[in-house]
């Protein structure tokens, strides 16, 4: 049991001092019932805050799936763009989430945060190898032989040791379909350059066993799991 004004602020609603203020001055509503009284406690299982009309389920910890529109950095300091950070409402932003890696200015899709330090640490660790899916279109059209470099291995720049596709697939002409388990700087786009291929759009639709849902619109956000991304274990 937590008293109200502890739950607001472990939601990110303010400092201590400013969720007490929301709770004595009737801006809060309990599972659908005004609460005033910034001392009572409660259950925060299936617990819903109301705060100005829009719904605060309680999550320990959040973590939440963004579809990420071109034009954003994934960056906390971001330097030429908006940060993806904008495109959260505060309550999240307060509670510190933050992009689990990042996905570069101009790519697209699925991007997960989270305020959970155990779970961003075990999502981006090398040695866990998260899968992540990327549909790239690129300059050229795809050819059987640039699918068996993806998949045999390419090697980059920085590093002599060859990074190699999980899966690579064809889906048209320019379009393909990529599985990575790593995650290096620009890996897809210096991949497919080593191919003598370019590059030309990345959209991200899966991190771990989560993928993007077709409804959720570019620029919007939604809560999820940890299930979700680590396919049933918790
Ligand atoms: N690979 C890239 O090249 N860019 C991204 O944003 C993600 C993976």
């Amino acid at each position: 049991m937590e008293a109200l004004a502890d739950i607001l602020f472990s939601q990110g609603f303010g400092t201590r001092y400013e969720c007490k203020s929301l709770v004595e001055s009737g801006q809060i509503l309990v599972n659908n019932q005004l609460i005033d009284d910034p001392y009572v406690l409660f259950d925060t299982s299936d617990l819903v805050l109301t705060y100005r009309n829009e719904n605060w389920p309680y999550y320990e910890k959040a973590v939440i799936a963004l579809n990420k529109p071109q034009g954003y950095e994934c960056s906390l300091k971001p330097s030429a763009h908006p940060s993806v950070m904008t495109l959260l409402p505060t309550p999240l932003r307060v509670r510190g989430v933050q992009p689990v890696g990042r996905l570069d200015v101009d790519t697209t899709g699925l991007l997960i945060l989270t305020d959970d330090g155990h779970l961003l640490h075990r999502w981006i660790h090398p040695k866990r190898h998260v899968p992540k899916t990327y549909v790239a279109t690129c300059r050229y059209s795809v050819s059987e032989d640039m699918l068996d470099m993806l998949m045999t291995g390419v090697v980059l720049a920085d590093d002599p040791r060859p990074v190699k596709a999980q899966q690579a697939k064809k889906l048209s002409d320019y379009r393909l379909s990529l599985v990575l388990t790593q995650g290096k700087y620009h890996q897809v786009k210096r991949m497919i350059a080593a191919c003598h291929n370019r590059c030309e759009s990345l959209h991200r639709t899966s991190f771990g066993a989560y993928t993007l849902p077709n409804e959720l619109q570019p620029g919007h956000w939604m809560w999820i799991r940890p299930e979700d991304v680590n396919g049933g274990a918790v």
